[in-house]
């Protein structure tokens, strides 16, 4: 990773004018993408991990190298964290972490739906960090213009969005309003200790780190 991190440029004045419309379309229909190859592996080390705990469980989606799973699992003991990451290249440098927690390679929307299935709801879910798709264009790669929107919400439990992105964080905020969940959007505390790789290069960078929190409901 560099030294230095540019902030985010877009020229995305606002809030995306075509987010309600795509927001209210993905929460009136499915997510039809059929389950891809590559994911089956992880969707079975769930099954296994799942099938073995039957306390709480907190996710952490695009969770990179795993260094916030570790953390999280260090705080949240009596729970199974699991990290989700779709690169072999960034989980290959995970960092020692406790039994409880599990890295999946895959991708987080076949996480989500998996999850969903089973029924299986969340203490907590992390999103730290996801690539902010600046471009107006990229509004449906954004976690809150995916189809599979609906699918994290259905997950529930405490959820928490960082971004370096002001815009990102205040869009997500206002789609968690479009589906009647409140939201409340801060900045993140330079005094807390870094989660993430990401999060630790943002500050040495300078940069104004944002969170959306949210009780899914
Ligand atoms: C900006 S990095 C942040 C990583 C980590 N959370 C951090 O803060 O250090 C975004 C991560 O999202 C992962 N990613 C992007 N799209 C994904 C998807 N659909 N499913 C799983 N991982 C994805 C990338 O591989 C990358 O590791």
């Amino acid at each position: 990773m560099q030294a230095s991190s540019s902030r985010v440029h877009s020229s995305q004045p606002g809030v995306h004018p075509g987010l309600p419309a795509l927001v209210k379309r993905h929460a009136s229909s499915s997510w039809r993408k059929p389950v891809q190859q590559v994911d089956l592996p992880a969707l079975e080390r769930l099954d296994a991990a799942l099938a073995n705990h039957q306390g709480p469980v907190v996710l952490d989606s695009f969770c990179g190298t795993g260094q916030s799973t570790a953390m999280l699992a260090a705080r949240h003991d009596d729970a199974l964290v699991i990290g989700v990451d779709k690169s072999s290249h960034r989980l290959n440098r995970r960092p020692a972490a406790p039994d409880n927690c599990v890295l999946l390679q895959a991708h987080c929307e076949a996480v989500w739906r998996y999850l969903v299935g089973r029924q299986q709801k969340l203490l907590a879910h992390y999103l730290l960090y996801p690539n902010p798709w600046p471009k107006p264009g990229h509004l449906s790669r954004r976690v809150h213009g995916h189809p599979a929107f609906p699918l994290l919400l259905a997950l529930g439990g405490q959820l928490e969005l960082r971004s370096n992105w002001q815009l990102y964080v205040e869009e997500f905020g206002v789609a968690l309003h479009l589906c009647n969940q409140p939201s409340c959007i801060a900045i993140v505390p330079l005094d807390t200790p870094a989660l993430t790789l990401f999060e630790h290069k943002y500050r040495e960078s300078g940069h104004q780190l944002w969170s959306v929190t949210a009780k899914l409901s």
